[in-house]
């Protein structure tokens, strides 16, 4: 079957966005998630725009780009051929580097931003693939504010980048101005017109401000388009990117209407969206399609009805096709104990008689209360929702040496406000030696005062999600953290406890710490 290429861009469009910014360590862990995906190419950063994003860029092709079967690793460059001598810098280290340069065409750009000619534009364009082909074979080419580009010019463009060795041809709906048929049209259009265009791959990148990302990359796709540029939960600049799990989702679920497959394992889906919340502090919308909270949920009670004897009368997607672990009902007032027990037991409590008669009353005291009860409330006996705010404290570096007949020990490098401090510490345990060498840092002394981890998912390769309570001289502060590496999640808690509380307090910190 005919495939289409999926290109990654959380970590560097969906990171530009304000809000989403990732340390190294953050782009790495997200990066060996969109390994797991199965993205096809990873765009990792923009490497001449900052030393802290040539380093992400680098690492995550030294370390994802180099595993088995790793996607190839891509550095964003403008046309300056020190911009490409910077990404090629950072992205040599991958198995399957590849360079994506891109300039302005539209009339706009080049009289406001670019003070260019469309000759000048041109030539700057050629000269930046040719330079980069001296690299490697992978180069891909976009005219950016493509959507409002002379279409004439910038098929000229197109066909000269081609001829100068572009392998992908990139057409990017910078600004969100394109409408599905329109654009549709207008790729259907570059295909017909531009020379050489069968020897490339057409691309698309498309933009939400008119909530139309999706919609354009799909028609897109109708018409000859075989990569699409996109991010998890759709994050990006402004409205964001194009949603990589809608149009995924979109082809697989309807590829009798398409005709067209992915490579991506979409079982990894949620996880990958679930560990970009869990990295950025931003969590979906409840209602965002495919991994939304509510995205399988029914809470009408003939819908309830309908899901309980048979899927398929509400289902189009099975959760499990996402890799979220079971269906989801949302509770009403009107849903009775049936439904509580099928809920209560896809959470792991498998209750009957008396327990079960407890439950359902707390559940219809909340039900009073509230329209719907979410999982998280049939959980909130138990949990205590901790808010990540403003990192103070960055995580940077953490080595730990535990084992059996050993004194574990960690050192710990912390970034504050652009400066890095490191430590070490011991502990009877690991958590301990990381906590002790975090507190070395600070000059601040955190009490334990509880600690819980837990798996965010199934599976043996599972994120780990750990929940900490903290006594900081009295204050008791929540923290949580989550890591594929349940050390490395306990250092994130405690961080973001600290975090917490420096905010609350950053005059004292100055006194007592770094
Ligand atoms: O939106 C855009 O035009 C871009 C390009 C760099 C592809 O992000
Ligand atoms: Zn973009």
């Amino acid at each position: 079957m005919d495939r289409v290429i999926v290109f990654d861009t959380t970590l560097r469009d969906g990171e530009q966005a304000p809000g989403f910014s990732m340390n190294t360590m953050e782009k790495l862990e997200m990066a060996r998630q969109l390994a797991r995906l199965q993205v096809d190419v990873i765009e990792a950063g923009f490497p001449i725009s900052s030393d802290e994003d040539f380093e992400a860029t680098r690492q995550v092709a030294r370390q994802v780009g180099t595993l088995d079967n790793a996607p190839s690793i891509c550095g964003l460059s403008r046309v300056g051929l020190a911009d490409i001598d910077r990404c090629w810098e950072a992205v040599k280290y991958a198995r399957k580097p590849r360079i994506h340069t891109f300039v302005a065409t539209s009339d706009i750009h080049l009289k406001y931003k670019l003070r260019k000619s469309r000759a000048e534009v041109l030539k700057a364009a050629v000269d930046a693939v040719r330079h980069a082909r001296a690299y490697c074979e992978d180069v891909e080419f976009s005219p950016e504010d493509a959507s409002r580009s002379d279409f004439d010019y910038m098929c000229d463009v197109l066909s000269a980048t081609i001829e100068a060795g572009a392998r992908t041809i990139n057409i990017p709906d910078t600004v969100g101005y394109a409408i599905p048929r329109e654009w549709g049209e207008r790729i259907a259009r570059i295909h017909e017109k531009v020379e050489g265009l069968d020897r490339v791959v057409l691309s698309v990148h498309c933009h939400n401000d008119l909530g139309q990302a999706v919609a354009n990359s799909l028609t897109a796709i109708m018409h000859g388009a075989r990569q699409v540029e996109c991010t998890i939960n759709g994050i990006g600049e402004r409205a964001g990117n194009a949603s990589l799990e809608e149009i995924v989702m979109a082809l697989r679920t309807r590829k009798d209407f398409f005709g067209v497959d992915t490579r991506v394992r979409t079982e990894e889906i949620f996880k990958a969206s679930r560990l970009l919340s869990h990295i950025t502090g931003v969590h979906v919308q409840p209602n965002k399609a495919i991994v939304g909270e509510n995205a399988f949920a029914h809470e009408a009670g003939i819908h309830q009805d309908g899901v309980l004897k048979e899927k398929l009368t509400y289902e189009i997607m099975r959760p499990e096709d996402i890799g979220r672990p079971s269906n989801k009902l949302v509770l009403g007032k009107h849903s009775g104990r049936a439904a509580l027990a099928s809920r209560l037991k896809e959470l792991g409590f498998s209750l009957a008689g008396s327990e079960l008669d407890r439950a359902f009353k707390a559940f219809k005291d909340l039900a009073d209360r509230k329209k719907e009860v979410y999982d998280e409330d049939l959980m909130a006996i138990v949990t205590d929702e901790a808010t990540q705010g403003e990192a103070l404290y960055e995580l940077d570096y953490l080595h730990v040496i535990s084992g059996t007949g050993v004194v574990p020990s960690a050192t710990v490098r912390l970034k504050k406000e652009g400066q890095t401090y490191q430590d070490s510490g011991v502990g009877d345990g690991p958590v301990d030696a990381v906590l002790a060498a975090i507190d070395a840092i600070t000059g601040l002394k955190g009490r334990l005062q509880d600690y819980s981890l837990r798996s965010a998912t199934s599976g043996k390769d599972a994120i780990g999600e750990v929940a900490m309570k903290i006594d900081f001289d009295g204050t008791v502060v929540s923290g949580k953290g989550a890591s594929t590496d349940v050390i490395e999640a306990s250092a994130r808690a405690y961080l973001s406890a600290l975090n917490r509380i420096a905010r609350s307090s950053s005059q004292r910190m100055k006194e007592v710490g770094p």
